[in-house]
């Protein structure tokens, strides 16, 4: 019997990328179109939604709580607002899957959403998810008046209090999370007075930008994000960019396989998610970014990948949130890269849907890549050729389409294991992938 567990991937030595794709749509942004959506007055109407499983989970969260949602086709669905304060008990925990954004940023909406109901919300996830912490989220909403618990281990399940009044607070936070953040404002709505977050770092800002199209005002200054409770949302239309972090497999892919040339379409370049075109170009890489628009408050453009020779770098550590998604592939990238190339200042790695220095840096060994995992980062020699091999990805999407891309150099078939949760945010990557030239099945 084949289990969740074991879908492998085989992608066979050699390759090259050509021609033109869209990758599929941003997965940040359609989270967030669902949850603002459900909360304003009015339908909205979403286009370039991602129909992966991590996106499902929140529509399934609002639909259990009497948000009437269709089902997206090809990316367009619409959804019938309830206002702020519609919600209603759901009859069973929220199972959120293996999507973190779900978890965290639902926490602070439905902290708010239910502070004046009578009724407590459960949030699960799967055995990835139930690993992750929370406290990053709890301890500042209790500080706004929440009663948010989390297992002993400052792990889900979250149980969310009904009936909790919310105050606003000025929280500066201890890392760079657009998770952290975003949880907070989403409480802060719903909070008496002003809610300021200060980020150590800049991270993605799409709920700064949608909060503003769904019509509700957000200062930022120098790195400190506020609003003011008691507001409501307008519906609006959304058109959602295909996903930087999916094209990144392809810039990688097309990067280090020799005689490449591919044209990756209609990708979001918000300013906050391209430390990977930063990194790579630092790199060596050719990267030509077209036709640069604006779509609905949202930075878009086609790029261009050629395939280039690499030179090993230190990244700079103000990219790393920038590229916080990318870095799996970014490893592949280094392990082709003359030189050395080292990471610092990323421990943030380690708590993403696996231990992403570790899972990579065991898998980079097994294809004969002198990598070495650090406390914060890692230290990869590059320049080898890789090996094929049978490489773990733990269950994480991106470890697995990363190495994926790494059979394109190497001189022997990869195998990957445990890969069913590329439908998390990828679910046509084979589909594409053998359009684009790498041979893979699963
Ligand atoms: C996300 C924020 C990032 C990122 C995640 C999506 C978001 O997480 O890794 O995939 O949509 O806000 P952190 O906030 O934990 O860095």
């Amino acid at each position: 019997m084949t289990t969740e567990k074991n879908v492998s991937f085989i992608a066979k030595a050699g390759g090259r990328l050509k021609g033109s794709i869209r990758v599929p749509g941003d997965k940040s942004i359609s989270h967030r179109s669902i949850m603002f959506g459900a909360l304003a007055e009015g339908t909205t109407h979403v286009s370039g939604f991602l129909n992966g499983e991590d996106n499902l989970a929140t529509l399934n969260v609002f639909r259990s709580m009497g948000v009437c949602i269709s089902d997206p086709v090809d990316g367009q669905l619409e959804i019938q607002g309830v206002g702020m304060q519609g919600l209603q008990a759901p009859t069973d925990v929220l199972d959120v899957g293996n999507s973190g954004t779900s978890m965290r940023l639902l926490a602070g909406l439905l902290s708010g959403a239910i502070s004046k109901k009578h009724f407590n919300v459960v949030l699960t996830g799967d055995s990835s998810l139930s690993k992750r912490p929370m406290k990053r989220v709890t301890v500042p909403l209790q500080l706004m008046g929440a009663q948010v618990e989390t297992n002993e281990a400052g792990t889900p399940p979250l149980t969310i209090h009904g009936g909790k009044k919310l105050t606003g607070i000025d929280y500066r936070m201890p890392m760079a999370s657009a998770q952290v953040k975003s949880c907070l404002l989403l409480a802060g709505l719903y909070a008496d007075g002003k809610t300021c977050v200060t980020e150590p770092a800049p991270t993605r800002d799409h709920t700064e930008r949608m909060l503003r199209g769904f019509g509700y005002p957000v200062e930022v200054n120098n790195g400190k994000i506020c609003l003011q409770g008691g507001g409501k949302l307008t519906a609006t239309s959304i058109d959602i960019p295909a996903d930087i972090s999916s094209a990144t497999f392809f810039m990688v892919g097309a990067t280090i396989a020799e005689g490449s040339d591919i044209t990756l379409e209609h990708v979001g370049i918000n300013p906050t998610r391209t430390g990977v075109i930063n990194i790579l170009r630092l790199m060596g890489a050719s990267i030509e970014v077209m036709n640069e628009r604006d779509v609905g408050g949202e930075p878009v453009a086609d790029i261009r990948v050629k395939s280039a020779e690499l030179k090993g770098i230190h990244i700079p550590e103000e990219q790393v949130p920038l590229a916080i998604d990318e870095f799996p592939a970014i490893f592949i990238a280094a392990s082709c890269a003359t030189g050395e190339t080292l990471l610092t200042g990323a421990e943030e790695l380690r708590v993403k849907e696996s231990d992403r220095i570790q899972a990579m840096a065991d898998g980079l060994v097994v294809l004969g890549v002198n990598a070495q995992a650090t406390p914060d980062g890692i230290r990869i020699q590059g320049g080898n050729t890789l090996t094929g091999g049978h490489v773990e990805s733990h269950g994480d999407h991106r470890i697995a389409m990363s190495f994926a891309m790494a059979a394109l150099v190497a001189d022997g078939d990869i195998t990957i294991s445990d890969c069913a949760n590329v439908r998390t945010s990828f679910p046509d990557f084979i589909l594409l992938a053998n359009q684009a030239g790498l041979s893979i099945s699963d």
